[in-house]
């Protein structure tokens, strides 16, 4: 990561990963980009829905199976705060029927684009699970989150920052 701030945290707990989510979302606002980085089960989704949370947005996230990407309406933002929508992208399934490693493929792109992620930027924050490599060009800067699973434990360990 590029990004001298970036920040290390233990999450033992499936809520302590929903719960560094909401804290996460204090911070954002729309047109910020967060791209969940991490294998399958680290708890990019867990993630997310404590960011949604954090925000106050509407909906139940959950894991796309056929939708690639979900627009959450904006609610209250507990705390206060502008009301901000949030669109949440699992970019796995982009691509070549969703094969993994197909991230950056030709097709990735177009499906990509055809998502009109950028015009969603305006007005929401964007939260891509399996993001990297393939969303980043769509704003200045993003949020990084890498989540790591500890072998044979529920602990994750996540690592942010921004990176321009
Ligand atoms: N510390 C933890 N943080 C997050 N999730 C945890 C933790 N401990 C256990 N879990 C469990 O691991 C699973 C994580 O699933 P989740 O769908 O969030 O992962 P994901 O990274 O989005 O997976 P995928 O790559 O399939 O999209 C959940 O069942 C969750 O309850
Ligand atoms: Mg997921």
């Amino acid at each position: 990561m590029a990004d001298r701030t970036q920040t290390s945290i233990a999450l033992p707990t499936t809520e302590d990963t929903e719960a560094f989510g909401r804290r996460l979302a204090v911070e954002l606002a729309a047109g910020d980009l967060v791209v969940l980085d991490g294998p399958l089960g680290a708890g990019k989704t867990a993630l997310a829905r404590g960011i949604a949370a954090g925000l106050g947005v509407q909906g139940r996230v959950s894991s796309p199976t056929f939708i690639i990407a979900r627009e959450h309406r904006a609610g209250e933002r507990p705390g206060g705060g502008e009301p901000v929508a949030m669109v949440h992208v699992d970019a796995y399934r982009l691509g070549l029927a969703g094969e993994a490693g197909s991230g950056g493929g030709a097709q990735t792109f177009d499906e990509l684009d055809a998502l009109d992620l950028d015009t969603d930027l305006a007005g929401a924050v964007v939260v891509v699970e399996w993001g990297e490599g393939v969303v980043e060009h769509l704003a200045d800067r993003h949020l990084l989150v890498r989540l790591r699973r500890e072998p044979e434990s529920d602990v994750r360990t996540a690592e942010w920052g921004w990176v321009s």
